[in-house]
């Protein structure tokens, strides 16, 4: 597991207020490490037809293909939420797009509670397009 770098969580807090979330009043912040060593910050984007709502984690993966990465080498998750929220369902499999089954996924608070896993845990078997 990769020394988590204080940068990267000072990244997460910050950008934390930057959450759009009038709807459901619940910000989440994501910061995707690359294995270039660049970071990508993401929040999560509501909209008034709420299905089109995306989650920090999305946007985050988003900010990085845009920037030219493709290997996640960690992903941080940052809410208010106690325990610490972790990715939904289908960020798992977003983030399984660019990571290994060990690639670290670390999910933290305001009040410093600490979640770690590998997004292996979090989604085995993650769909893969094999032809
Ligand atoms: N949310 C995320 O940003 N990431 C997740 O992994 C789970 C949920 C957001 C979506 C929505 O804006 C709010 O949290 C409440 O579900």
């Amino acid at each position: 597991m990769p020394k988590l770098h204080s940068d990267i969580r000072i990244l997460a807090t910050e950008h934390l207020q930057n959450a759009y979330a009038p709807y459901s009043g619940f910000r989440v912040s994501a910061v995707v490490v690359a294995k270039s060593g660049r970071e990508y910050v993401g929040v999560n984007v509501e909209n008034a037809a709420y299905p089109l709502s995306r989650c920090a984690e999305q946007v985050a993966v988003g900010a990085m293909v845009t920037g030219g990465d493709r290997e996640i080498a960690m992903v941080l998750i940052h809410s208010t939420s106690s325990p610490p929220a972790t990715p939904c369902g289908a960020c798992r499999q977003v983030i399984s797009e660019f990571a290994t089954p060990d690639t670290p996924i670390i999910c933290s608070n305001d009040a410093g509670e600490e979640l770690r896993f590998t997004i292996g845990e979090l989604l085995p078997a993650a769909f893969k397009l094999n032809e």
